[in-house]
C-alpha cells in the first residue's frame, strides 16, 4: 500500500498591517503558548532585512535566544540582508535574488517535522520579494491561514481594512485580526480604533494585547528582558485564544 501523505501541519502565517506592528512579538508569544501543549513547533522567519542575522536584536536571533532551551521548538531563517530596505531592494543591493520556491520548500520540509508551524512575514502583505512576487503571493502559495497583527492607534482602521481586502482578493483564509497595543497613541484614539475595527470586520478580532513595557526596556537584566515580556504576553487571554484557534484549525 502506498504511503499516506502526511496531513498538513496546523499553523499560521503571522502578517501585519505594516512593519514594526508586533509580528515577532506575537509569533514568539504564540510559539510559547503552543509548545506548552506538548506539541513541537517550527518557527520560520524566511526573509529579514535591516540587521545581520547574528545581531542580538534581529528577529531571527531574538526568536533563537528565546527558544534556545525549548527542545520542542525550532527556529529557522532563510534570507537575511543587512540593508534596512524592502526585501527586493535589499536582495539587489547584495547581488542576490529571493527564490520564493526555495522558501516554500524550506517551509514544507520544516513543517513535516513539527505539529505546529508559525511563519512570520516581512513588513505588510504587498511588500515585494521579487520583481513579480510579494508577501501576499507567498502566503497564498504556502496555504496557511493568516493572522493580521494590527496597531490600536490612529491610522490602523485604514491599514487593517486594506490588508483584509488584499488577502481576500488572493483567496487567503484569514484566522483573525490581532490588535496589538504596541505604541502609546492617545487613549480615545485607541478605544475608538478598537471599537470600529471590531464593528466593521467580519473575521474574529482578538485583543487588544496589552502594552508590555519590558519589550521596550532593551536590557539583558532580568526581569526587564524582552524574553520576560514575551513570557508574560504568552499567558494573556489574547494569545491563548489564538493558540486555541490554531490547535483547532483544520
Ligand atoms: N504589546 C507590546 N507592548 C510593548 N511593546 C511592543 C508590543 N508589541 C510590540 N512591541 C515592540 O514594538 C517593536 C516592534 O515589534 P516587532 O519587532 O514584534 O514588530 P514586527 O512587526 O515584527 O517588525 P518587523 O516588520 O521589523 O518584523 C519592538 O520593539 C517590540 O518589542
Ligand atoms: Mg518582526
Amino acid at each position: 500500500m502506498p504511503d499516506q501523505p502526511l496531513p498538513p501541519p496546523k499553523g499560521v502565517f503571522v502578517t501585519g498591517t505594516d512593519t514594526n506592528v508586533g509580528k515577532t512579538v506575537v509569533t514568539a508569544a504564540l510559539g510559547l503558548a503552543l509548545q506548552q501543549t506538548g506539541g513541537t513547533v517550527g518557527i520560520m522567519k524566511p526573509v529579514e532585512t535591516g540587521l545581520a542575522p547574528d545581531e542580538p536584536t534581529s528577529d531571527g536571533q531574538r526568536l533563537k535566544t528565546l527558544f534556545a532551551l525549548y527542545r520542542n521548538v525550532d527556529v529557522r531563517g532563510l534570507y537575511s540582508f543587512t540593508s534596512p530596505v524592502a526585501p527586493l531592494e535589499a536582495a539587489r543591493t547584495s547581488q542576490q535574488l529571493i527564490d520564493v520556491e526555495a522558501i516554500l520548500n524550506a517551509c514544507r520540509t520544516f513543517a513535516v517535522h513539527h505539529d505546529y508551524m508559525l511563519v512570520e512575514g516581512v513588513g505588510g502583505i504587498l511588500v515585494p520579494l521579487t520583481q513579480t512576487q510579494d508577501v501576499r503571493d507567498l502566503i497564498a502559495l504556502l496555504g496557511l491561514p493568516c493572522l493580521i497583527v494590527s496597531r490600536t492607534g490612529l491610522g490602523s482602521i485604514n491599514q487593517t481594512r486594506l490588508t483584509l481586502m488584499g488577502l481576500r482578493q488572493a483567496g487567503v483564509h484569514i484566522l483573525g485580526i490581532l490588535l496589538n497595543h504596541s505604541d502609546t497613541a492617545r487613549e480615545e484614539q485607541q478605544t475608538s480604533t478598537v471599537k470600529l475595527i471590531r464593528e466593521l470586520s467580519d473575521v474574529p478580532v482578538l485583543g487588544p494585547l496589552p502594552f508590555e513595557p519590558r519589550l521596550r526596556a532593551n536590557t539583558e537584566v532580568r526581569p526587564y528582558r524582552w524574553e520576560d515580556g514575551i513570557m508574560t504576553l504568552a499567558t494573556h487571554s489574547t494569545i491563548r485564544e489564538v493558540a486555541r484557534m490554531v490547535r483547532e484549525s483544520d
